[in-house]
């Protein structure tokens, strides 16, 4: 665990965006530093500031469920971290240059989990992650295999709070989801 308490705390130190100046916490990650399948959000918001951990508000709830319905648990079998650690004032969206300032973070954290299948949770994610010009709407579910990393995009489950009607694909892509990981770790 050498590496990741070296990130980690060189992580809850970081002062390389204006970020550093409003947020209560860094929100590092949370889950099963082994885990198989990592998801990847956009930010931290108010309740995950004040908490420190990924995913704790009304997303996070929803986010919660949506693991369960395909056997996962955010502390037993998977890992979720965030592109920027630190809350964007309103919850905008994180600039250009602040992802660029945090995502050695991710990187890092991505190279220590190892995982067999990268899930980005939104449109934010998935620009950064898969493609520049990925378009949500439209390639959410697709998959790409990248570095021996099977990587796809769902709907932000903000989106889903907002917009129920994109529920019925995104239980779809779940679904497809919880197959990949069958096939991937079962080959092992
Ligand atoms: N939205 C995100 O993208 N990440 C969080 O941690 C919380 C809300």
């Amino acid at each position: 665990m050498g590496d990741w308490e070296q990130l980690r705390r060189t992580c809850m130190a970081c002062t390389r965006c204006g970020l550093c100046e409003t947020r209560h916490n860094v929100v590092f990650g949370v889950g099963n530093p082994q885990a198989d399948i990592l998801f990847v959000g956009e930010g931290p918001g108010e309740q995950e500031d004040l908490r420190g951990e990924p995913f704790v508000g009304p997303a996070g709830k929803l986010l919660d469920d949506m693991l369960s319905i395909i056997d996962l648990d955010r502390k037993e079998n998977c890992y979720i971290a965030n592109i920027v650690k630190c809350r964007p004032p309103r919850n905008r969206d994180p600039l250009e240059t602040e992802q660029d300032a945090c995502i050695g973070f991710l990187r890092e954290q991505i190279a220590l989990v190892a995982p067999k299948v990268l899930v980005c949770l939104g449109r934010i994610a998935a620009k950064r992650l898969i493609r520049e010009d990925y378009r949500i709407t439209r390639e959410h579910g697709q998959w790409t295999q990248e570095n021996g990393i099977w990587m796809t995009a769902i709907y932000h489950p903000s989106a889903l709070l907002r917009d129920v009607s994109k529920r019925p694909e995104t239980f779809e892509d779940l679904l497809a989801i919880r197959e990949k990981l069958r096939q991937v770790t079962e080959t092992r």
